[in-house]
């Protein structure tokens, strides 16, 4: 199958650079790479949830890594996306205590409702279904996590409320 290649505009501003350093400043000199992770979070939630090959190559410069060893990280951990993603990433815990709660037809509701499937963002590149792993509040399934927050026993009607949330603008769904 054809990869296709997405591009992104890189915009390093200031106040990320300053940030950047910041975290760099917290490990030794020679211990760079040590900041990987936090860099790449901050990288990607200032470029739209995303990070383009470009994007890590230019972390990598500004860690002074290889390019393998951001790859490497970007490609280990499902939280950093290496395509555009929908605004409202959708992300149902798939574990069993979910499923046993009836978390997949409440993804099936919400991929018939949004007209996409599983990890494809909708046209208007608003939302964005996805599985994931359990996520440590097996207690309140079925569930989703938006952004940094947990919605938590999930109904369709809490599914189509959140939805109209989302589509109004009227929700918040990252801390900063
Ligand atoms: S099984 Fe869903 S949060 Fe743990």
């Amino acid at each position: 199958m054809e990869k296709h290649h997405y591009t992104q505009e890189i915009n390093i501003t200031d106040a990320l650079m300053a940030r950047i350093n910041e975290l760099v400043s917290h490990y030794p000199a020679d211990k760079k790479k040590s900041a990987l992770l936090p860099v790449l979070h901050e990288v990607q939630d200032a470029h739209d949830n995303w990070l383009s090959i470009e994007l890590q190559n230019k972390v990598a410069e500004i860690l002074e890594l290889k390019p393998i060893e951001v790859y490497e990280v970007v490609t280990f951990y499902t939280m950093f996306n290496q395509r555009p993603v929908g605004k409202y990433m959708l992300e149902f815990c798939q574990t069993s205590p979910c499923c046993q709660r009836g978390v997949e037809d409440l993804m099936d509701y919400t991929c018939q409702k949004l007209n996409v499937g599983i990890a494809q963002p909708t046209t208007d590149g608003l939302f964005e279904v996805r599985g994931v792993e359990c996520l440590g509040a097996c207690g309140y399934a079925p569930m989703l996590q938006l952004g940094d927050y947990y919605h938590e026993h999930l109904t369709k009607e809490k599914i189509d409320q959140l939805i109209d949330d989302c589509k109004a603008g009227n929700i918040t769904f990252y801390d900063k």
